[in-house]
């Protein structure tokens, strides 16, 4: 069955019998202030899309990565990688695993779980703290900071778990979709190699690990998730595996043209950042008033709001127009953060919501 995510505000209009227009739509951690869309020139829409490496080096200096990749969106190489992975165990072991695992977070962005499940992995769920006991040839995927929870495991966490990740020749796939909000160090990429500018020596580069995979997504900060633009961050030879593997074309040029823009505009980067921190922290002390005492976990890109009752508090909103997401485990609701106008609609429609 496939997984059900926010942003399918028509399905939600169509159920609650409103309109696609007059909703708020906050079910999603996409940013409500998008990079303004240059101007496209022709060309780029007649020919073939080419991966540059004026793109690519834009990539590796807005990421601090020894190396990268675009994926038509993270989402493409979260359904490819068990194939990938299950290919290089073979290589590995010179004959197919038998018995197959992967450790997921218990709480977090469900397509990961799926796409392990499928490829017949046995799934372990953590939540608290990183697995550290695992199976050889294993996978280890963790959400970083996570969706919808917001924590976060440190560099020192995540370290340890390459570490035994290592030992057994598992591998490390670090998703860090909603990472652009923080300062580089955050990321795990900063720390693949000692070296945090990008003019890494030869000898540096041959000691990145094989058994990290990083994901970035172009599309939450930049707040275009219609682009469907990512990157992974790994190895050299991850990097070739992964280009090899999904095609020429799978992201289209206006894609390409864009993102390469997006990533070179630091003033813009610096001004996202910090409206964002500062819409997030008006949307939090809005909510913390109407939902007393409840727990709240913020970040940039989203809030989540732990309640009793948030199916029924969900359906309340929908009532009135405002969409928001609903967690799996049904025990909390995540709010996409609003621009001024639209926390002004929230704000109106949470006067009407009872809360429990
Ligand atoms: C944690 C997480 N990872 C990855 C993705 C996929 O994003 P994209 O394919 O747009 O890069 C999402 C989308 O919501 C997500 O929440």
């Amino acid at each position: 069955m496939a997984t059900l995510h926010g942003g399918q505000l028509s399905r939600v209009a169509k159920q609650y019998q409103i309109p696609e227009q007059e909703w708020l739509d906050l079910s999603t951690g996409i940013a409500p202030f998008s990079y303004p869309i240059p101007k496209i020139p022709t060309h780029i829409w007649q020919n073939l899309p080419t991966i540059t490496d004026s793109l690519v080096n834009a990539a590796k200096a807005y990421y601090k990565a020894p190396y990268c990749w675009p994926l038509a969106g993270s989402q493409q190489l979260i359904e490819k990688l068990p194939e990938l992975w299950n290919c290089k165990v073979a290589e590995l072991n010179n004959i197919p695993l038998k018995e197959k695992h992967a450790y997921l977070p218990k709480v977090g962005y469900k397509e990961h779980q799926q796409a392990w499940s499928k490829a017949g992995y046995r799934l372990h769920f953590y939540q608290q703290s990183l697995p550290c006991d695992i199976q050889q040839n294993s996978v280890v995927v963790v959400i970083n900071p996570n969706n919808p929870l917001t924590d976060a495991f440190t560099i020192e966490q995540l370290k340890q778990c390459q570490e035994l990740c290592a030992q057994q020749q598992a591998l490390l796939v670090i998703d860090e979709a909603f990472a652009d909000i923080f300062e580089p160090e955050f990321s795990f990429i900063y720390h693949l190699t000692d070296l945090n500018d990008i003019t890494y020596q030869e000898h540096r580069l041959d000691q990145i690990s094989e058994n990290v995979i990083v994901l970035r997504s172009v599309g939450k900060f930049f707040g275009l998730a219609g682009l469907r633009i990512g990157f992974v961050c790994s190895s050299q030879e991850w990097c070739q595996t992964v280009q090899e593997n999904i095609g020429p074309w799978s992201i289209n040029g206006p894609a390409l043209f864009i993102t390469e823009q997006v990533l070179k505009d630091k003033t813009w980067q610096v001004t996202q950042k910090m409206r964002l921190q500062q819409q997030s922290k008006v949307m939090r002390s809005i909510l913390e008033i109407h939902f007393v005492g409840a727990r709240i976990e913020a970040n940039a890109l989203f809030i989540t709001v732990f309640l009793n009752q948030a199916a029924d508090v969900y359906h309340q909103l929908c009532e009135q127009g405002i969409y928001v997401r609903l967690t799996d485990e049904n025990d909390s609701l995540r709010f996409g953060i609003a621009n001024e106008t639209q926390l002004k609609k929230l704000q109106l429609a949470l006067i009407k919501v009872i809360s429990y």
